[in-house]
């Protein structure tokens, strides 16, 4: 997506340091008599040429560092130098993070799910898109009227998948997608449906009292993994500023596949749905890490 260029560089505050030229990815400035200025046509709007201008010459209009201003996180604007950091407390954090599926009815404050969205957005995004969508669902209501609508779309597909013949003409003409979903998922899908009804056990969004759906808007160049990026900056925040999260890809799911469940959240037709996180307080303490499987790594040497 080429992007008209919104640069402009102050001539007097420019030292011709040449900074902004060498960091430019899109070849939008150039040095021309020892001064930066704009000589190409488009602009990835990434801002790295105002950020790394020692004397504050270059201005990218279309960009607001406002918009990552904080309300209930102490931040500021300046730039952690590669390696100024305790990598060791990142990790810990990493580490920390675990999937929540015992949420606290306590409400999450708005301003809080706000900042979420506000440091979702500092992922990055291929070709600097940023063509992120995100959905807030602050309460246990809205949250519950998502769940039934959920549910009534796995009831659908539970009926669906339970008829041997509709599994045939799946593995026939849709590489067998309602065959796997009946031998992977029918079962717990159906248990969860039931206790719903009966118990009126959350099993979809474990009780969470808020919602945040990240979506994206259509020409992106990645728009899973803006998508996703986004979401992870968010889990990692959530935790550190006291809350569990856990992503819900039934949800995703059923979104991608009954377009009246983001109609009825008043999403766009043409936004699509790649992740749902469930928010809020979580009643478990955990005792010590998880482990991971181990991997190990290839190398190719040449
Ligand atoms: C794409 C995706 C979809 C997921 N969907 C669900 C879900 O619908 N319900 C749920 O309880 N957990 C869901 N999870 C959480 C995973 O089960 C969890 O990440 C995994 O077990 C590892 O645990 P951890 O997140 O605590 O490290 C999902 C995770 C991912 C990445």
């Amino acid at each position: 997506m080429k992007l008209p260029v919104t640069t402009e560089i102050d001539q007097e505050l420019c030292n011709g340091c040449g900074l902004c030229v060498t960091i430019c990815p899109s070849e939008t400035l150039s040095l021309i008599d020892g001064k930066a200025r704009v000589t190409g046509d488009h602009s990835m709007h990434c801002d790295h040429c105002a950020a790394i201008c020692p004397t504050g010459a270059v201005t990218v209009h279309s960009v607001d560092r406002d918009a990552l201003k904080l309300v209930t996180v102490k931040n500021n604007d300046t730039w952690i130098e590669y390696g100024n950091f305790d990598a060791a407390s990142l990790v810990q954090l990493m580490r920390s993070r675990r999937s929540c599926r015992t949420f606290s009815d306590e409400p999450v404050k708005n301003n809080i799910l706000e900042d979420l969205v506000k440091i979702g957005t500092t992922a990055p995004s291929g070709t600097n898109s940023q063509l992120w969508t995100f959905t807030i669902l602050p309460n246990r209501a809205v949250v519950e009227k998502l769940g039934n609508a959920i549910a009534r779309f796995f009831l659908r597909l539970n009926k669906i998948a339970q008829n041997p013949f509709m599994r045939f003409f799946s593995k026939l003409f849709m590489k067998d997608a309602l065959g796997i979903y009946y031998r992977e998922y029918y079962e717990s899908v159906k248990k969860g449906l039931k206790e719903r009804e009966e118990t009126c056990r959350d099993r979809l969004f474990h009780g969470a009292p808020a919602v945040i759906i990240v979506g994206m808007n259509p020409g992106a160049s990645c728009p899973s993994e803006d998508a996703l990026l986004a979401s992870q900056n968010i889990l990692f925040a959530a935790h550190a500023m006291g809350f569990g999260t856990c992503l819900i890809g039934f949800a995703v799911e059923a979104m991608k596949r009954d377009p009246r469940i983001k109609k009825m959240l008043g999403i766009p037709d043409d936004e699509s749905v790649y992740a749902v996180i469930a928010v809020g307080k979580t009643k478990t303490q955990y005792a010590r890490l998880a482990g991971r499987k181990k991997v190990t790594p290839r190398y190719y040497t040449g």
